[in-house]
């Protein structure tokens, strides 16, 4: 991870047009369990989400349940509030556009624009996808007319608006693009935007005339018209923390990280960075488009009525299992597919069978033949001396993985260990060893496999806080089984050979029991 002391981390604000599901719980646990491995390693972290409040999809979601727009975001943002704190999220703020601290940010943030001269007005005659609220020419169209992102039918429009000069950044952007490798990540998203910039960037229309769509941000230099929700919307990572200041004095904006899919790569790396270079801000740092949860290999949609709830999942098999599935199966980048045969699998293999089983016969063996204490290590052998060398690599790669975000190999580098720890009682046998009476051995055995679960427990913390917190309050480390929740492990408390001989455990059910599969 870098070295820099604070750490600012974003998440989409999500449509309040629906129910989250899967894909909208996804970006949130990853943006938590960045958040939680950076302040595990020492750095301030903000972590922001928040809604999407204004705009066509919003105002007709409201309008098919004859309520008044407000009042659906009031009632809306609590399903995304309540999932939040289910899952253990633990963002530092929850932006909403249609507060008052952001309109009013948007408001400055047009007027900038317009003092670089970058806004002009012109009568625009194009197809118009309403669902997707965008113009398109003739030529973008697909056979029949249809729009060529969402496939269904355009309306034809002729309609005076305002414009943002894009186009006046497009060479900039492409040459920031190309001497800052760690802007668009990963690599292919970054190449899929190079691409795209090959063809002449058009200017962007940057309001909706009040008669047709009134539901936004009045755009400040017209009252006939409001401002289009995709500048409003993403105005919101910058009004969030425009008034507050990183622990050393200087501003939190640029953000270090913005967390998206795929399905809004061009709203961020093209029409976000021009926006910023043209109020004469500076640039976020990293944009990581992951890919998309999938559902019997298509994307998850109410139409399709293949939407998985994430509360029933928490529900079933506890939010830190599903917290880890989600972690674990995707590789950032890929789309990644959701079954709930998977996440039993997964829950079933690596939590019950590795972690849980691991942790249970260190707790059982302790609590049998060392009087329910950590016992003192002997001398180290091969086998013990190896098992160290796991952990020293272990607890040293982890945080070089999630500085590069590859969650998914942080999480499997540490169940490679806990894999070795089973290896390694098997081995020893110190069940065996305990009645040919060799004692000692049996106590540096079961010192060296207890320190490799504690590591273990420590390092997948930011990712299943509950539980690991409960590993650890069993392995004497701490006094209350819920504090990692709330607040982090220090970074000293991340190594090999902490586990203080003397300490009483406290041996539990199993942490993961397994789910039969019906
Ligand atoms: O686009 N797999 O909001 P949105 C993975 N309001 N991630 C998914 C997903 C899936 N199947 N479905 C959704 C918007 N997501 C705008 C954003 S930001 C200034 C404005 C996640 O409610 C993923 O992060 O449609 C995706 O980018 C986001 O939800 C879109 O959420
Ligand atoms: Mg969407």
């Amino acid at each position: 991870m870098s070295a820099q002391s604070s750490f600012y981390v974003t998440t989409p604000i999500y449509y309040v047009n629906d129910e989250p599901h899967i894909g909208h719980a996804y970006t949130t646990v990853l943006a938590d369990v960045i958040s939680r491995f950076h302040r595990l390693s020492g750095q301030e972290t903000f972590f922001l989400t928040g809604t999407d409040e204004h705009g066509q999809k919003v105002l007709t979601a409201a309008r098919a349940r004859g309520v008044d727009p407000q009042e659906h975001c009031d009632e809306m943002v609590q399903r995304f509030q309540r999932l939040w704190e289910r899952l253990e999220i633990r963002n530092d703020d929850f932006i909403r556009t249609t507060e008052e601290r952001h309109e009013r940010v948007v408001l400055d943030f047009v007027r900038r624009i317009d003092a670089a001269g970058d806004i002009y007005d012109a009568t625009y005659e194009g197809w118009y996808c309403i669902p997707d609220e965008r113009f398109w020419t003739e030529k973008d169209l697909l056979a029949g007319g249809n729009c060529p992102l969402c496939e269904r039918p355009t309306t034809k429009l002729t309609e005076r608006n305002y414009f943002f000069r894009m186009s006046r950044y497009q060479d900039w952007l492409i040459e920031h693009i190309r001497s800052n490798p760690e802007f668009l990540q990963p690599e292919s998203r970054r190449n899929e935007i190079l691409g795209f910039l090959r063809k002449p960037l058009g200017d962007l229309c940057i309001t909706r005339p009040k008669s047709r769509l009134g539901w936004g941000v009045p755009f400040p230099l017209d009252e006939e018209y409001v401002i289009y929700v995709w500048l409003d919307a993403l105005v919101n990572y910058y009004s969030a923390v425009v008034d507050r200041k990183r622990p050393d004095g200087s501003p939190w904006w640029p953000a270090d990280l913005h967390l998206i899919g795929k399905d809004i790569l061009t709203t961020h790396a093209v029409y976000w960075p021009t926006m910023l270079k043209s109020a004469g801000l500076p640039i976020p740092r990293t944009i990581l488009a992951h890919g998309w949860w999938l559902v019997e290999e298509t994307k998850m949609s109410k139409s399709l009525g293949n939407v998985v709830k994430p509360i029933s999942m928490a529900d079933r098999y506890g939010h830190d299992a599903f917290r880890y599935f989600l972690m674990r199966d995707m590789v950032l980048g890929q789309d990644a597919g959701f079954s709930e045969e998977s996440l039993v699998g997964r829950i079933n293999s690596d939590l019950a069978n590795d972690l849980g089983n691991c942790l249970n016969r260190v707790e059982r063996m302790i609590d049998k033949h060392c009087a329910r204490t950590v016992p003192e290590p002997g001398a180290s052998g091969a086998e013990e001396q190896e098992l160290e060398r796991i952990g020293r690599r272990t607890a040293e790669a982890v945080p070089a993985l999630i500085g590069e975000l590859k969650l998914h190999a942080a999480i499997e580098e540490t169940l490679q260990m806990v894999r070795a720890t089973n290896r390694y009682l098997e081995v020893k046998a110190p069940w065996k060893a305990v009645k040919e009476g060799g004692t000692a051995a049996v106590a540096s055995t079961l010192w060296f496999s207890t320190e490799a679960i504690r590591l273990a427990a420590s390092l997948l913390s930011p990712v299943m806080p509950a539980k690991c917190g409960e590993a650890l309050h069993r392995l004497g480390v701490l006094e209350d089984p819920a504090e990692l929740v709330s607040r982090p492990l220090r970074a000293d408390q991340i190594g090999w050979g902490l586990l203080e001989p003397g300490t009483e455990i406290r041996p539990g059910a199993p942490l993961f029991p397994r789910i039969e599969q019906t």
